[in-house]
């Protein structure tokens, strides 16, 4: 590897990976929020084909198929699963209904992406793991914040040695967070990390490369949040040896958005990389992510800060849906199989237990308790 790189640096591989194939037929379960605004736009950039679409709700399948020109919407999801020219399950409801979208889709041996969480119990998340692996259905989770931009190229900093052994994580996010926009979130207790910072453990475990040991948390609520579950977190990841991660989150910024942050920093034995994750900036349109790195490898005391191209949302979505078709093509296991996201499944539950008995919970007795 050269040591004087361009000024912006090496040059990073941090874009999502697209299979050759890409008329796998996609059928979307959930024509919700998240479908509109990151699923839809980032398949219609990476020119994946959707097929047909189905909602319990009708009326919102058929608004997404108007506005993005999906040929079919389904009456029940029976019907989507007959149909041959679906090859790919796009799971998009509420996770306390997955489970029973995942049953029949299994069945039907069609292939999965299921929405992040992967569900509400560690139980279910391990009969989700189970059951695709006995159908023999490729299965991944759309836990898409990997593919941000910022993130991945740290991941790719890290995995070429860039920063040495990585010994500290970061990330840090001080944010107002509309939750009214989700009214399924109002009345659930286990709120911040479950939908929020779940994704923080997933993407700090796979720029560092390794599964945590322990993890210790805190979570409190804000005077008169609107929202039941805890709004303020402190999650404290144990790695093996000397390898740290810390999550500190809180979503009740009431200060112009002057003062929000939200900012990551990994740190090794030979460098460091930082950045932001733009879209937590400019509320709610977003921004580029940003990243800075200095490696005594390269040039020592010299920061990188090349540009990057693309947003957490919807640009990551990219990522979660192509590694899955890639896969499918290559016949290999995905990166983000539901069987690797047990591990963020672990941590994220081992964070509740946590809060709740005000100890170090390992990961070791998450995964124990649905042997
Ligand atoms: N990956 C991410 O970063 C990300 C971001 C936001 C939301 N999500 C997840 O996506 C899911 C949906 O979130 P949303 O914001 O779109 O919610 P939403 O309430 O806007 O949409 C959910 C949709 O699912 C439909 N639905 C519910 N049960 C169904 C069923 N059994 N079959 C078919 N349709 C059904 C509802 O009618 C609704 O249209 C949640 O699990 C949420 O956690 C993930």
């Amino acid at each position: 590897m050269s040591k004087h790189p361009s000024p912006d640096g090496i040059e990073l591989n941090y874009k999502p990976k697209l299979p050759r194939n890409k008329d796998y037929g996609i059928g979307i379960v959930g024509a919700g929020d998240i479908v509109l605004n990151a699923h839809l736009p980032a398949y219609r950039l990476a020119g994946f084909r959707v097929a047909g679409i189905y909602d319990i709700n009708r009326s919102r399948a058929v608004e997404a198929a108007q506005r993005y020109g999906i040929g079919k919407v389904y009456d029940s999801l029976e019907q989507l699963l007959k149909d041959p020219d679906i090859d790919v399950v796009d799971i998009a409801v509420p996770a306390k209904y997955q489970w029973d979208v995942v049953l029949a889709a299994a069945a039907s041996g069609k292939h999965l992406l299921c929405q992040k969480p992967l569900a509400e119990s560690y139980q279910i998340a391990s009969q989700i793991v189970e059951l695709c692996g006995r159908s023999g259905v490729k299965a991944a989770s759309n836990q898409q914040m990997r593919w941000a931009p910022g993130i991945r190229a740290c991941r790719d900093l890290t995995g070429r040695g860039l920063i040495g052994a990585p010994l500290q994580a970061t990330i840090q996010v001080n944010v107002h967070t509309p939750w009214e926009i989700w009214p399924w979130i109002a009345g659930i207790e286990t709120l911040e990390i479950m939908y929020h910072s779940i994704h923080y453990l997933d993407s700090i475990r796979s720029v560092m490369g390794m599964i945590p040991e322990y993890i210790y948390a805190d979570g409190a609520r804000y005077p008169g949040q609107g929202v039941t579950g805890e709004t303020r977190t402190m999650i404290h990841i144990k790695f093996p040896g000397d390898a740290r991660g810390l999550i500190h989150d809180n979503h009740n910024n009431g200060m112009p958005q002057d003062d929000w942050y939200a900012t990551f920093r990994f740190e090794g034995t030979e460098g460091i990389v930082k950045g932001t994750n733009g879209a937590l900036y400019n509320y709610p349109n977003g921004q580029g992510d940003t990243i800075g790195y200095y490696s005594k490898l390269l040039e020592p005391g010299r920061l990188y800060a090349p540009k990057l191209e693309g947003l957490w949302f919807p640009h990551a979505f990219i990522g979660t849906m192509g590694e899955l078709l890639c896969a499918i093509e290559e016949e290999r296991e995905p990166e983000n199989s539901v069987r690797d996201n047990l591990v963020t499944m672990q941590m994220m539950f081992a964070a509740y237990r946590s809060m709740a008995e005000n100890r170090p919970v390992y990961l070791q007795e998450i995964a124990a308790s649905v042997s």
